[in-house]
């Protein structure tokens, strides 16, 4: 069965890890699971005001792109032991509209890298918190919070074969999610 995902880099930076660790998922999946990467920089920032129709437009084409794909797959930074704030803006446009809001029901897999240990896992709390409010689904088992992240990357490839093994595993539990959602209807 063919799954498309939706890979959301919670950083603007052109040498982002977390965008970095979008791309070795990108690379590294099987035929069957495609991963495209919507970047966030053309989505300006909530303003009740103007969520109205027609959506502006990254506002519209980040909806689109998160409700045209099967699952979803989150890289947020870890600032100040939350998400950024440009990944929070955007889980919040696309929380809405209140009535039928692209993240519910979604298949999501929260992954994190950091420069720091701890990989970023302490924002996860506050991603998943944010996730529910939405009514998204979470991957079952444990996400990925990918530590020491510069010592993984050279030149913005992955070096670390763990990582990439365990962020498979975790894409794998996301996509049989989506397969089982599939299946009950
Ligand atoms: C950080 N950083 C950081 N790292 C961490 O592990 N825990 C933290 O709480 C924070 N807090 C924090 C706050 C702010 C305002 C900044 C700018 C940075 C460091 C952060 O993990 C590092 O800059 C990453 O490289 C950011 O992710 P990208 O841009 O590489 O994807």
């Amino acid at each position: 069965e063919k799954l498309t995902l939706v890979g959301i880099a919670g950083s603007l930076r052109s040498a982002s890890l977390n965008r970095a660790l979008l791309r070795a998922l990108q690379a590294a999946l099987p035929a069957r699971i495609a991963l495209r990467i919507h970047p966030l920089d053309e989505v300006p920032l909530y303003n009740q005001e103007i969520d109205i129709d027609p959506a502006p437009i990254g506002v519209a084409a980040l909806r689109q792109a998160i409700a045209a794909a099967d699952g979803l797959v989150l890289a947020s930074p870890e600032y100040n032991n939350g998400m950024s704030g440009v990944l929070k803006n955007a889980l919040d446009w696309a929380s809405r509209p209140y009535a039928a809001p692209c993240l519910k029901s979604k298949p999501t897999l929260v992954m994190s890298a950091s420069p720091g240990m701890a990989g970023g896992v302490r924002s996860h709390v506050q991603i998943v918190t944010t996730l529910l409010a939405a009514g998204a689904r979470l991957t079952p088992g444990p996400h990925v919070a990918v530590g020491s992240a510069r010592d993984k990357f050279t030149d913005g490839a992955l070096t670390d074969e763990p990582t990439r093994e365990f962020m498979l595993a975790a894409v794998n539990r996301l996509a049989a999610e989506i397969v089982r959602l599939r299946a009950a209807g």
